[in-house]
């Protein structure tokens, strides 16, 4: 059945998803307007004309046609200088100066499948039938520059791809300043804008606040997605909950700085835009030469946020998420890093790991400090050559003996950084991003390579391949600590210095490319001081990321359920950690950090050799709960029962896909006198499937699970939690 429509007639591009609906349309002068994106419908005569207005002070592009304006169409991809006053998806400068590009519809072609995004990360299909693809071309007459919209259908997964490339078929050079990835145009602006802002430690707060007339945006202009904002937003409308009304996902396929817009303009309309940040930028773009702009990732729900989320956790687990490891569930781990820093030798390593495996855990990871002579954050990175004198016997020393209590061994690498401080350094001083004659500002200590480059590309990547070979290493932790400053190359003329930003991504992704097919067994987990690059960029090389520094079971819940609008369970890692936390000092029971913590990857990351017996008895159980569960929550359907950022408590279930198991999470974060009591509604259960829930007594059918609700107990006490089995009955 086909999923993308053409109707000559009309001229209408129509595509349609299980439950979604986009259709656009080559108008008159062949401008391509957007007519529609929304629930599934089947005919459009409502659409077949475009209505026009003589409106004061939006110019014609024709003369005889007054009413006929850019400045109040619904386009698909806009462009400045003939009457459009609104932001721009695509800007350019010409040889002459000018800033001005007519597109107009050229051809199209449809095509079963989905092609790869030349040197970006991408979502895929395994086979032809599980998309179509549709390549619109624009052109600008006079310069010969083509515009190619591609979007991919994905029926099943109820999502639609976008992504965009510019070809310069003329004979002058073009320097494009803008390329937007996604331009959607709406009727109205009747929506909430909700985003995902944050800081180091605090990564992926909701807000969502209504449109307003002006632009709205989100951004980053740090060289990486940042812990600042998320290269995501969605807009729903004002009544829109987690399970009703309409819902618009768009996410963006890139690790980089990015920009994201709302401008709601004077009819009330509202024009979206998403993509590589204008900022700084600037591609020169030579007669023949083209550029790939990232993927974004719509998703319509007409169902509200929970079931756009949901859209988006399958889609990215299973289409964009790649390698060996995509479907497996995931080890649990414990980690050095809280328990020793940098201070550590291989008889302390071994010690923790013994107590990890007498918790049953299975895989024991190595944090930073394990090379060059490193002791602090300030030197040595670049340097990775194992510190024998901190590891005398190497890697392959502490791994032996790590594998031979039985479990595996990971390590930590933060491949793109060098230290000030480092041989690599004293070597190679030109070899990070910096602006020739100005300072260079440091950001704990390190400076960022220059991956635009191939010859650091390639010393990385040969240096980086000799430690992971050095020992049986499965498990690799991919770090990065600073944004960059003073951006330039010395490897780019003047006038490519400001593609430099985006040439390190592209870099960075041939690097990992590179490290992750070389190495397939080894699960890659991503990770920017903590959640400084959650993205969908980094989640195609690497299925789970650390999803934050900050592993407080309260702050917790604020970043877990942030990170759920997106972001699959499977690739968010949760660790437990000591009390009083090292990041905000508070003080929570062992039973609700796991609690937590069990609802992502989880792990540990302590000491596990100072546990009393009865920690390491409740540690014990944890782990086998959490060996029980985790298919349910790794791969599971997400529910949000309730928000740290409206309650101000966290409730979250997990259901497995034929609908036997669910996980329900639930923390009470501050106790209260003569409190009411509580009841909790599930969800995604079958309705006349019976369940015992493992807090409570009996049976009980799915509908009353759902409708009813499940009575949660006294809370007494702050940071109280639950976490409840639901197992349907044979
Ligand atoms: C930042 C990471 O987020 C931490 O988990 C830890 O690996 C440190 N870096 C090590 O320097």
């Amino acid at each position: 059945m086909a999923h993308i429509h053409f109707d000559e007639k009309t001229k209408a591009f129509h595509l349609q998803t299980a439950k979604t609906s986009y259709i656009f349309q080559v108008i008159k002068e062949n401008y391509l307007a957007h007519s529609y994106w929304g629930k599934r419908v089947e005919d459009y005569h409502l659409l077949a004309q475009p209505r026009y207005h003589d409106r004061g002070f939006s110019g014609n592009p024709n003369k005889e046609d007054r009413t006929f304006s850019l400045d109040t169409l619904l386009q698909e991809y806009p462009t400045y200088g003939h009457t459009d006053y609104r932001q721009p998806a695509i800007h350019v400068e010409l040889e002459n100066g000018s800033t001005v590009l007519d597109l107009r519809y050229d051809s199209h072609t449809i095509t079963s499948g989905k092609k790869p995004l030349e040197g970006l990360p991408a979502t895929y299909t395994e086979s032809d039938a599980e998309a179509e693809s549709l390549t619109v071309t624009l052109k600008d007459a006079l310069t010969n520059l083509s515009v190619e919209l591609t979007y991919s259908v994905f029926p099943t997964y109820d999502a639609i791809t976008r992504s965009v490339r510019v070809v310069n078929n003329g004979e002058e050079n073009v320097k494009l300043q803008q390329i937007a990835s996604f331009n959607v145009d709406f009727e109205d602006a009747d929506f909430d804008f909700i985003t995902l802002a944050g800081a180091w430690a605090r990564e992926r707060d909701v807000e969502r606040t209504p449109l307003r007339r002006g632009t709205q945006a989100i951004e980053s202009r740090r060289g990486s997605s940042s812990h600042q904002q998320n290269p995501f937003f969605a807009l729903a409308r004002p009544h829109t909950t987690e399970d009703q009304g309409e819902a618009y996902g768009v996410s963006l396929v890139y690790s980089g700085s990015f920009e994201a817009s709302i401008e709601v303009d004077q009819l009330k309309q509202a024009r979206a835009t998403m993509g590589i940040h204008s900022f700084d930028f600037c591609w020169l773009l030579e007669p023949s030469a083209s550029f790939q702009a990232p993927e974004t990732v719509l998703v319509y729900s007409a169902n509200g946020l929970g079931d756009m989320s949901r859209t988006y956790h399958t889609f990215y687990r299973e289409r964009l998420a790649r390698g060996e490891h995509r479907d497996n569930i995931r080890p649990i781990l414990i980690n050095n890093w809280e328990a020793t820093y940098f201070d550590f030798d291989e008889e302390k390593l071994v010690a923790i790991a013994e107590k990890a495996k007498q918790a049953d855990m299975e895989l024991f990871v190595l944090d930073d400090g394990w090379f060059g002579k490193r002791e602090d954050d300030t030197t040595s990175l670049g340097d990775w050559f194992v510190n024998k004198e901190k590891l005398p016997n190497g890697l392959k020393g502490v791994a032996d003996r790590v594998n031979d209590l039985g479990l595996q061994f990971g390590i930590w690498v933060e491949p793109e950084m060098v230290s000030e401080d480092s041989d690599l350094y004293l070597e190679h001083p030109d070899w990070c991003i910096h602006v020739p004659a100005r300072r260079r500002s440091e950001s704990r200590n390190q400076r960022v390579l220059d991956f635009s480059r191939q010859e650091v590309r390639d010393e990385i990547v040969k240096r980086i391949s000799a430690v992971l070979e050095s020992a049986p290493i499965t498990y690799v932790k991919w770090d990065m600590n600073r944004n960059m400053t003073e951006i330039g190359s010395a490897g780019l003329p003047p006038e490519r210095q400001r593609e430099t930003a985006h040439r390190y991504m592209l870099g960075l992704y041939e690097v990992l490319e590179t490290i992750t097919t070389r190495y397939p067994h080894v699960l890659f987990e991503s990770c920017s001081g903590g959640g400084g690059r959650v993205d969908p960029g980094m989640l195609y090389y690497m299925p789970q990321a650390w999803s934050s520094d900050n592993t407080d079971a309260v702050a917790r819940q604020r970043i877990q359920y942030g990170s759920s609008f997106v972001y699959p369970t499977s690739s968010l890692g949760a660790h437990v950690s000591a009390v009083p936390n090292h990041q905000v000092n508070r003080i929570t029971s062992l039973k609700a950090r796991g609690d937590m913590a069990m609802g992502g990857v989880f792990g540990y990351e302590l000491d596990a050799t100072a546990f009393t017996d009865e920690e390491l008895q409740l540690v014990k159980e944890q782990v086998n709960l959490y060996k029980e569960i985790r298919e349910t929550v790794q791969f599971g359907d997400l529910y949000r029962l309730d928000s740290p950022f409206e309650s101000g408590n966290y409730g979250t279930l997990y259901v497995n896909r034929n609908q036997t198991e669910a996980v329900l999470t639930y923390m009470n974060t501050l106790g209260e006198a003569n409190a009411p009591f509580k009841r909790v509604k599930l969800a995604g259960l079958e309705t006349s499937k019976q369940y015992t829930v493992s807090g409570l007594e009996g049976t009980f059918g799915g509908d009353e699970l759902m409708n009813i609700g499940v009575p949660l107990p006294y809370f007494y006490g702050d940071f109280q939690t639950v976490l409840w089995v639901v197992r349907s009955v044979e």
